[in-house]
């Protein structure tokens, strides 16, 4: 792209103001301004305009919500899905796809979320915490299962030299597959994009729903198709106990034959920051937590507990066909009100103190209303959810670090191993059980040596 086609398209999108300090950029810069104004869409800049000029969020459907159905795994039993969950695996049919893009800004940590030292002993990260549970998922079932991992312009080298660095933390190189999600410019209220300085337009990641538009550019759903993939299990790069392609979730998607699966737990309160899921005009859905009135959020049933008692914890199932079908539908944008760096009239960087534009992303929950055939699952949060996302307090490293030793704790005692505690019931000591060592109670049962005593820390490595 050159120069006056860089400013008919800008002119005609009324983004003239893009060049307004092209006579001072010297020619790097002026390269740089031009292949991010080559790589921006156009179709999607008009709709955000239109959002604004309308005043924000897209006009949410108007029916009246209720509660999704919930499947418990308690009431239905589990064998017959588990058995289907396995076959798939052995078959080679099922990728593991990891959102890893954010920019992990509560944690305020330096360098991708992922590359956080979290095991309890080890200071495993949360990379190596999820590549070993994939390995040992590949070993245990003697099958190979792709890992789809999701970056940002942002950590996308980094992430990359973390897992070259360290050997792939087991796996083989060749299915562990990289790909660059897309970003979107801010605006100014008036749909303008916002310069951040002379030579570049502010651009963030474009949200965790940015993942189905960079699997097909990124040519992800190809290698799926050419792998021979059919089931696609998805989670966030910052809950260190989730249970990766967890068999049992797998066959309850396989035998409904659905194209999305959403697993939920309870909300601990009604201020908890999960979307819910909700039946509305006859659609299955997630509602965002800040899109729901206080009065729906608070709603109780005669028994005390939430009507909006499920919360999504973003781990989810995909058919590869649903992933494909998708493409071309699309997911809606949802905004918020931040604060971002911009260029005054002199092209000198000004930093907001309070919110002074536009961001917007997309949300892969937005796929499921397209679903024409969809799952929820209940799950216990104590075992598959502590996520890391804020540097102390309530879902932090303590929280999360604590979480795992507690889990690896029930499967000890399911053991016969009594792990010691003080006064008011805190371990004393620390725990750390490698995925590849053991996965669960019965397969640490299957590994422990007899008579094993957890005098001191427990690490058992695989
Ligand atoms: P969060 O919404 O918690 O964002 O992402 P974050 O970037 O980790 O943290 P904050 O909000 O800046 O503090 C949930 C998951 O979605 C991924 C994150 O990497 C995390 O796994 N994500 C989020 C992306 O992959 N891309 C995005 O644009 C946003």
């Amino acid at each position: 792209m050159n120069y006056s086609e860089a400013k008919s398209i800008l002119d005609k999108h009324g983004q003239g103001h893009v060049l307004k300090f092209w006579d001072t950029l010297d020619a790097v810069q002026q390269a740089g301004l031009l292949s991010q104004i080559e790589a921006l869409d156009f179709k999607t800049i008009t709709a955000i305009q239109a959002l604004l000029k309308a005043g924000g969020e897209p006009a949410a459907p108007s029916g009246a919500m209720k509660p999704a159905p919930v499947v418990s795994l308690q009431a239905s039993g589990a064998s017959v899905p588990r058995a289907l969950g396995e076959a798939a695996l052995r078959a080679g049919q099922v990728g593991v796809i990891l959102v890893a893009g954010g920019q992990g800004t509560r944690l305020g940590y330096e360098g991708p979320k992922g590359t956080y030292r979290l095991a309890p002993i080890t200071q495993a990260s949360l990379f190596e915490i999820h590549s070993r549970k994939i390995l040992a998922l590949e070993r245990q079932y003697q099958t190979s299962i792709p890992f789809y991992i999701m970056t940002s312009e942002g950590n996308d080298a980094d992430t990359r030299k973390f897992f070259a660095e360290n050997g792939s933390f087991g796996l083989n190189p060749e299915r562990v597959k990289f790909f660059v999600q897309g970003t979107l410019p801010a605006f100014h209220q008036d749909g303008r994009m916002i310069l951040e300085s002379p030579g570049k337009l502010f651009a963030a990641p474009d949200g965790h729903g940015g993942i189905l538009s960079a699997l097909g550019r990124r040519g992800m759903l190809a290698d799926m198709t050419a792998r021979g993939l059919t089931t696609l299990y998805f989670f966030q790069v910052d809950n260190p106990l989730v249970d990766i392609a967890d068999p049992v979730f797998l066959g309850v998607h396989l035998q409904r034959r659905a194209d999305m699966a959403v697993k939920v737990c309870a909300k601990c309160s009604p201020d908890e920051g999960l979307g819910v899921t909700v039946v509305r005009d006859g659609r299955t859905s997630v509602v965002e937590y800040t899109e729901l009135t206080p009065e729906q959020k608070n709603e109780r049933l005669p028994d005390g507990e939430l009507f909006f008692k499920f919360g999504s914890v973003a781990i989810h199932i995909f058919s590869l066909e649903f992933l494909i079908r998708e493409l071309s539908a699309g997911l809606p944008l949802h905004q918020a009100h931040k604060k971002v760096p911009t260029c005054d009239d002199q092209g000198k960087t000004v930093k907001p103190d309070k919110p002074n534009a536009y961001k917007f992303e997309k949300f892969i929950f937005d796929a499921l209303p397209d679903a024409k055939e969809s799952l929820i699952l209940e799950f216990a949060r104590e075992d598959e959810f502590a996520p890391v996302k804020n540097a102390d307090g309530n879902d932090s490293p303590a929280t999360a670090g604590a979480a795992m030793m507690e889990k690896f704790a029930r499967w000890l005692a399911a053991c016969g191993v009594t792990v010691p505690r003080d006064s008011r019931g805190r371990l004393t000591v620390k725990i750390e059980i490698d995925p590849v060592y053991a996965h669960d109670a019965a397969s640490l049962a299957a590994r422990l040596p007899k008579g094993f005593q957890a005098t001191g820390d427990v690490l058992l490595k695989g």
